[in-house]
């Protein structure tokens, strides 16, 4: 799975309203480990600005509508996300920045891991650094 890429959720509607169902068995991720929600970000406010050194994450506007930037070894990819119907994955070593909250907007994230500050890599120089080593470790 490429970072930035969606999967779709299955659309279950009828007039009464609307169902979108991820079932965990299609992500590839062994198991998650948390669900955590972003909201009642200010419209003019940015969040993110980290990597993860072994976290995977998929991201979904439940409700409203952001926009998530990423990098990962020197691409650049920025999505607007704004609907419940698609969740965008976001492997390790990939740096996010989320913008551009609309009123209401809810980011709902599923985590393969538990919260540890110690798998975060705030400092963008070291992160461009990790990003470096993974990259000649691959080959
Ligand atoms: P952070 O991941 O930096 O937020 P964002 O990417 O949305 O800007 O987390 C903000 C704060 O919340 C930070 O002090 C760590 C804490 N936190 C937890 O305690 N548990 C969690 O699951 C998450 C995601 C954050």
């Amino acid at each position: 799975m490429e970072f930035g890429q969606s999967i779709r959720l299955k659309r279950i509607s009828d007039s009464s309203g609307v169902l979108d169902v991820l079932e965990f068995g299609e992500l590839g991720i062994a198991k998650f480990q948390r669900m955590y929600m972003l909201h009642s970000v200010a419209e003019s406010s940015t969040r993110g600005g980290h990597a993860h050194k072994e976290l995977e994450q998929y991201v979904i506007a439940a409700s409203g509508s952001f926009t998530l930037h990423l990098t990962r070894f020197g691409q650049q990819k920025s999505i607007v996300i704004d609907s419940p119907e698609f969740a965008y994955y976001i492997p390790p070593l990939t740096w996010r920045d989320l913008d551009n909250f609309s009123i209401g907007a809810v980011c709902l994230v599923l985590a393969s891991a538990a919260y540890a500050e110690g798998d975060y890599i705030r400092d963008y120089e070291e992160f461009i650094d990790a990003s470096e080593v993974a990259q000649a470790v691959e080959g």
